[in-house]
């Protein structure tokens, strides 16, 4: 597969259009960012862990019926995936306080939830991806009521698969971030990367944290978090 004009461009990866006006094609990159791109740095094979572990994890979740986006992995840096219009949500769920939700509640890190919970952000970088609700989504008309009940459906069905997968593996899944895109079709598919860069993961057994809160807060070790990460998904 060739690749197109440039359709997008994000702060970890870029999405090009390719000759199949269906499919795009997904160039993951080495730069890291966080606070909202106001720390910045990069570290050589950082995308392409994360295209790895994303390219792992998609196929597991179509697997137990969750549909998304993702085709075929290209390259160490690249994948094939139908083209999607995104809805401009970002999809948080928490099964551990911690992050923004311990400090705007006035948490301790790790405090445990009875349940989960899903949030929703509006997809912004200008505004902070500020915190919304399902009404917000279906005022402003970037999702339908019942698209917004299908999403956190689904999110709620990655979290049921994710947290066990992870927990045989060692690593507890505090909380992610989930993308959705709709197909022409109108079906709702879930889009994006999993990978520590939208996942708090920590380890069981030290809990230690293997995510990007390393590179946020300048825990060190980033990079060997990040590979080990890899290597407990790809664990049979
Ligand atoms: O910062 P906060 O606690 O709200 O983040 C919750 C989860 O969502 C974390 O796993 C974080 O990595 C992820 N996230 C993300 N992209 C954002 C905001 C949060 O992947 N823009």
């Amino acid at each position: 597969t060739t690749r197109g004009e440039l359709r997008y461009e994000g702060k970890a990866k870029r999405v090009y259009a390719t000759p199949n006006p269906t499919e795009y094609l997904v160039e993951y990159k080495d730069e890291a960012t966080a606070f909202n791109a106001q720390k910045r740095g990069s570290w050589v094979g950082k995308g392409a862990t994360n295209n790895a572990i994303t390219a792992a994890l998609y196929p597991k979740l179509e697997g137990v019926g969750i549909p998304t986006h993702f085709i075929a992995k290209l390259s160490d840096t690249e994948q094939l995936v139908k083209a999607v219009t995104i809805v401009p949500v970002e999809v948080i769920v928490r099964n551990v306080a911690a992050g923004s939700f311990a400090k705007k509640l006035g948490l301790e890190e790790g405090t445990p939830l009875a349940r989960p919970v899903v949030e929703y952000c509006y997809k912004s970088d200008a505004l902070g991806d500020p915190l919304i609700n399902t009404d917000t989504a279906v005022a402003l008309e970037w999702a339908t009521e019942g698209d917004m009940a299908r999403i956190r459906e689904l999110a709620l069905q990655v979290n049921g698969f994710l947290t066990p997968f992870f927990g045989q593996r060692g690593i507890r899944l505090i909380d992610f971030k989930l993308e959705f895109g709709k197909l022409p079709s109108g079906q709702l598919v879930l889009a994006d990367e999993i990978s520590p860069d939208t996942c708090r993961f920590w380890d069981a057994e030290t809990g230690e944290k293997m995510d990007k809160d390393r590179f946020r807060h300048d825990l060190g070790g980033v990079e060997e978090a990040y590979g080990e990460m890899l290597r407990r998904v790809e664990q049979a």
